[in-house]
């Protein structure tokens, strides 16, 4: 009996030490030997050949690192689907001290690590600036740049950003972890006959060419990378998109005055009940997209509210039901809470979701029941 117990326990601590060298060597995670602080992120959209928004886009990454480390040989971060076309490395005083050739950079498709390997090791302390040119592409289902649709008497195209967990890498290689934040700001390149908007204030445009313009928008608070977000389209904003709007299909306009109302008054009472006003948490904009076909009910990126159709656009006799009233409410209270639960206290890794979705859990129905809309 003893000696049987004996081997099963043995047995079951060399499945443990397996099970523990192997989650080890399993290398998913990113070593916290080089931080990113600054994403300067540039995405222009190719013009389809009608004129309107094509399936891919070139980016431009220039990211801002350090180590604190004196052995710092490469860099590891993470890409899936982007095809780079450069990569260089500057130092602190912005001059060029590698040009890495793309074939020397090392990738493992299954675990989406591309590796930068350098001829020399990092200093420690020093900003160094790591830069990419490459190609992405726009899909229509999943995550990542999606594209889809609405119809009046013709298609109209609209582009989201879906990147939680871990699909930033699909629009630049980052360092797609919640724990490694950093600011980001973006310029977004987009044919004339459409809008964009993104996490953060539109601060300028430039004219690139005929048909094509570039937003350059604000630097964003210290966020995780899968915050960033942006929506191309011919929406109309019912209030100021560089404050505070509620983003539709033109036709839909006449039927966000509710989710307007409810946002406006959930939005106060929340600066109410936390000693930390919304503004103070880093950004000065809180808008809401819709989405026609959006895969999840919603997505709490920071400053741009990305919420399904259904639920912020109340249309007369079809959708603007008590039920559908209250899930509207619930909906928005619970995508604000996450501006505190989530954007600006983060989880270090994903096993503490919990922590995220309980707290906006538990305030969207308090909140709710506060304003009380009628
Ligand atoms: C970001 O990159 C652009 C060039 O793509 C450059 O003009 C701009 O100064 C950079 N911004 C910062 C804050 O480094
Ligand atoms: C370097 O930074 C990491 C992550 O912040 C930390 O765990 C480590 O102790 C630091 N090492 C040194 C030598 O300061
Ligand atoms: C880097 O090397 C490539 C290939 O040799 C070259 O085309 C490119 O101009 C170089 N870039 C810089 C900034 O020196
Ligand atoms: C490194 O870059 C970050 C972000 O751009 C900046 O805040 C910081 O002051 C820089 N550090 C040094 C030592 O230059
Ligand atoms: C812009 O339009 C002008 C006049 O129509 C034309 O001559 C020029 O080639 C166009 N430029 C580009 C980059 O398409
Ligand atoms: C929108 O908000 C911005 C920033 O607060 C402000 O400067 C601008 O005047 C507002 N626009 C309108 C039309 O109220
Ligand atoms: C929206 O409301 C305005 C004013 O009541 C009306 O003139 C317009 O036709 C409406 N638009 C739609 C698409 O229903
Ligand atoms: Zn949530």
């Amino acid at each position: 009996m003893k000696g049987s117990v004996l081997r099963l326990q043995l047995l079951i601590a060399a499945i443990l030490v397996t099970l523990i060298a192997r989650n080890e060597s399993d290398g998913y995670r990113l070593r916290r030997s080089v931080l990113p602080s600054f994403y300067n992120l540039t995405i222009n959209i190719q013009a389809s050949r009608n004129g309107g928004l094509g399936y891919s886009f070139i980016g431009e990454v220039a990211i801002t690192l350090q180590t604190n480390q004196s052995d710092v040989y490469e860099i590891t971060l993470h890409k899936n689907s982007l095809d780079i076309s450069s990569c260089l490395v500057y130092n602190k005083d912005r001059i060029l001290c590698q040009n890495v050739t793309i074939t020397s950079l090392k990738y493992d498709q299954e675990t989406h690590l591309l590796t930068v390997p350098l001829l020399e090791a990092l200093t420690a302390n020093e900003n160094y600036t790591l830069y990419f040119k490459y190609t992405g592409y726009v899909k229509s289902r999943g995550q990542g740049v999606l594209s889809e649709f609405y119809k009046t008497d013709k298609y109209h195209s609209v582009y989201i950003t879906q990147l939680e967990p871990v699909y930033a890498r699909l629009v630049f290689p980052c360092f797609d972890e919640p724990a490694f934040k950093a600011k980001f700001q973006l310029r977004l390149g987009r044919p004339s006959e459409y809008n964009a908007v993104s996490n953060t204030r539109l601060i300028g445009t430039t004219k690139k060419g005929n048909n094509s313009y570039v937003d350059h928008f604000d630097v964003t608070p210290i966020m995780s990378t899968y915050q960033l977000a942006f929506v191309i389209s011919k929406y109309q904003a019912r209030g100021n998109r560089s404050e505070f709007a509620i983003l539709s299909a033109p036709e839909n306009y006449n039927y966000t005055e509710f989710s307007f109302n409810v946002a406006e008054r959930v939005i106060d009472a929340y600066n109410k009940v936390f000693d930390m006003p919304y503004k103070n948490l880093g950004n000065e904009v809180l808008l809401f997209a819709t989405s026609g076909w959006f895969d999840d009910n919603a997505m709490d990126n920071w400053g741009l509210i990305i919420l399904s159709e259904k639920i912020l656009v109340q249309k007369p006799g079809y959708t603007d039901g008590h039920t559908n009233k209250e899930i509207t409410c619930l909906n928005i209270a619970h995508e604000i809470a996450h501006m505190w639960f989530g954007n600006s206290v983060t989880l270090s890794w994903w096993s503490h979701y919990w922590l995220n979705e309980g707290f906006a859990r538990f305030y969207e129905i308090f909140l709710t029941h506060q304003v009380n809309v009628k």
